[in-house]
């Protein structure tokens, strides 16, 4: 896979924009993506108190999902961006959640112990590391024997006239500019046969990919 150096700043005024642009997409990314998670955790994961890592959290509305269908769980979520990472402790203090922690690191060198997660989660953050490589074998380390990793995440291989399709709704809702902006980003998105490839080789054993114009991949230790 391309490792590809960090493409832009997610502090600051970015991360403000950022989070507020997913506060509407709570119902077509987020609470999706969650039910599949409490799908996967119900099937695979034996802990009932499951600790629960989502690497590159942002803004933390995944986690503020998952904390809703899986409220016995222990809910970790590291970021690069401190300024991310104010704005996720600020949505979690307002939902007085004490189930959620934040901690700020690189996804390519987690801040946690060995074998520290039954499951981990990555959301669409995947391509905007530094070194997707480093990222999963740092995942497979702090996961647990038998922990899942859970990536969902743009799939850099669906032909390109079909993202240009599937972007026709996005132009009537967020504008042209925006759309393209964002069209570019494309450039970044992985192959996930390529991702699935990297996840067996660092001893992942593939239990569930599915490719559409994203992917979702689950990897069991
Ligand atoms: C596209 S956002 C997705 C955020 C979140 N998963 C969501 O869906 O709302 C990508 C996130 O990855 C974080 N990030 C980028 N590079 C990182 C790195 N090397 N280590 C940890 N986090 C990183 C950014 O700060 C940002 O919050």
């Amino acid at each position: 896979m391309n490792e590809k150096s960090l493409h832009h700043s997610w502090n600051g005024e970015h991360a403000n924009k950022f989070a507020k642009s997913m506060e509407n997409m709570k119902k077509s990314r987020y609470i999706p993506f969650a039910k599949k998670i409490h799908q996967f955790v119900n099937k695979f994961v034996m802990n009932n108190s499951p600790v629960i890592l989502d690497v590159g959290c942002g803004p933390g509305l995944l986690l503020l999902e998952i904390a809703n269908l899986i409220p016995n769980s222990q809910l970790i979520g590291i970021d690069f961006s401190k300024d991310m990472l104010q704005i996720a402790s600020e949505k979690v203090k307002q939902k007085e959640l004490d189930s959620i922690i934040f901690k700020q690191g690189p996804a390519e060198d987690i801040p946690l112990p060995n074998a520290h997660n039954d499951v981990v989660v990555c959301l669409n953050s995947l391509h905007d590391f530094n070194s997707a490589k480093e990222t999963i074998s740092e995942v497979y380390r702090t996961t647990k024997e038998d922990g899942i990793f859970i990536l969902k995440d743009k799939n850099g291989a669906f032909p390109k006239w079909k993202v240009i399709l599937g972007f026709i709704p996005l132009i009537c809702k967020s504008g042209f500019k925006k759309t393209l902006k964002y069209f570019k980003s494309n450039e970044l998105w992985l192959n996930p046969e390529k991702v699935k490839e990297c996840m067996e080789d660092l001893g992942f054993r593939i239990v569930y990919l599915k490719k559409k114009l994203d992917y979702l991949i689950v990897g069991k230790k």
